[in-house]
């Protein structure tokens, strides 16, 4: 046999193990259906964030009298979860990607696509990464089916702003998990980052009134444009990324303007042989953007989001914005470790 011909018989080989695996799944889950619940009742929305070394999900219900209740999850997939994001945070990871600049990139990426094209016609995750991240999100999906008894369909995403991650990438993320990627309405850029799921998450630059388009737009456009400091530290990650915001959809952060170090988490302490280098080490990096554009706006708020948020962490960023900036803006920081994904599913709810 030709090699060619036995790498299509293995194409073909692999398309029948996945489909074998498909009518089972799915013979199984008619199988296991339950009996309807009150939450199948009411209206229900998801949103599902990416973070440095977790992810974290969540439901918002809304009850028949109009009802808000909301609940998160948090699920850490542990050491090759942590590695590709931070493969995905490295300048020599960056790769072109969609959305273009012109057309001389869209045909420059079309072997990339076409490769990941291939894989996701077989059933299998478009690349490695998606492949990992997609793992996390199943987990988390299979969490909140359970303890709710929802169907999950759709969801918004959000995640941690790295380099090297792409729209691209968390769209083929929800078609491996097999739910469909809702994009945000108004939304300009076509990937929503952390920062803004945030913000939205702490019920900021987004309109109350949001079913009465008209209310909402005359809303939105009497919202200040502020500045944000978003900060991000975890066990394996720290982010700084200074955005200029109006509304939540128009969160501009750009690369000049961010910082991603997956060698400042808090777990990196132990490697140093004192921790005072460690800490100015971590100031360095707080202080990097602002430093080196000094007639930038300053921050108006700041808003910390991880999952070490607290104690020694949150002593040393107030004292060091404060020293810094001669005051203290107003830190959002009390649902850190979900605040995106809350922020997702009420991008969610208003689709
Ligand atoms: C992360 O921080 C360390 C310590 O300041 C620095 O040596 C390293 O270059 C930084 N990495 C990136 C990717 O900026």
């Amino acid at each position: 046999m030709s090699p060619r011909n036995s790498f299509k018989l293995r194409i073909i080989l692999l398309a029948l193990a996945s489909l074998i695996t498909i009518t089972s799944a799915l013979s199984s889950e008619s199988r296991d259906q339950q009996p309807l619940r009150s939450h199948e009742e009411s209206k229900f929305s998801v949103g599902f964030s990416l973070q440095s070394s977790y992810g974290a999900a969540a439901v918002i219900f809304e009850g028949a009298d109009g009802r808000l209740r909301t609940h998160t999850r948090v699920y850490e997939p542990g050491y090759m979860y942590q590695q590709v994001m931070a493969k995905l945070s490295l300048q020599s990871s960056q790769h072109i990607a969609p959305p273009y600049d012109d057309d001389g990139e869209f045909w420059a990426d079309m072997p990339r696509r076409g490769a990941r094209m291939a894989l996701k016609t077989i059933g299998l995750p478009a690349s490695y990464e998606v492949g990992v991240l997609a793992q996390a999100i199943k987990h988390l999906r299979s969490q909140l089916e359970s303890d709710f008894s929802i169907s999950i369909s759709e969801a918004v995403f959000t995640s941690s702003h790295l380099l090297a991650l792409y729209q691209d990438d968390l769209e083929d993320v929800a078609v491996d998990v097999g739910i469909k990627y809702v994009t945000p309405r108004y939304q300009f850029q076509p990937i929503l980052w952390e920062t803004a799921a945030a913000y939205a998450g702490y019920g900021f630059g987004i309109c109350k009134h949001w079913r009465d388009e008209g209310r909402c737009w005359d809303e939105e456009s009497t919202l200040p444009d502020t500045t944000v400091l978003g900060v991000h530290y975890s066990h394996n990650a720290l982010t700084v990324s200074l955005a200029e915001v109006h509304t939540a959809f128009s969160t501009w952060e750009p690369n000049y303007r961010r910082t991603e170090n997956f060698t400042l988490g808090s777990d990196a302490i132990s490697g140093y042989s004192s921790p005072k280098d460690y800490w100015a080490d971590v100031k360095g990096a707080l202080l990097e953007i602002m430093d080196k554009y000094p007639l930038f706006n300053r921050p108006k708020t700041i808003i910390v989001t991880g999952d070490v948020v607290y104690g020694n962490f949150m002593n040393f960023l107030k004292e060091t914005l404060n020293d810094y900036l001669g005051k203290l803006p107003p830190i959002l920081s009390a649902d850190a470790k979900v605040v995106s994904a809350m922020g997702a599913a009420e991008f969610m709810r208003r689709c």
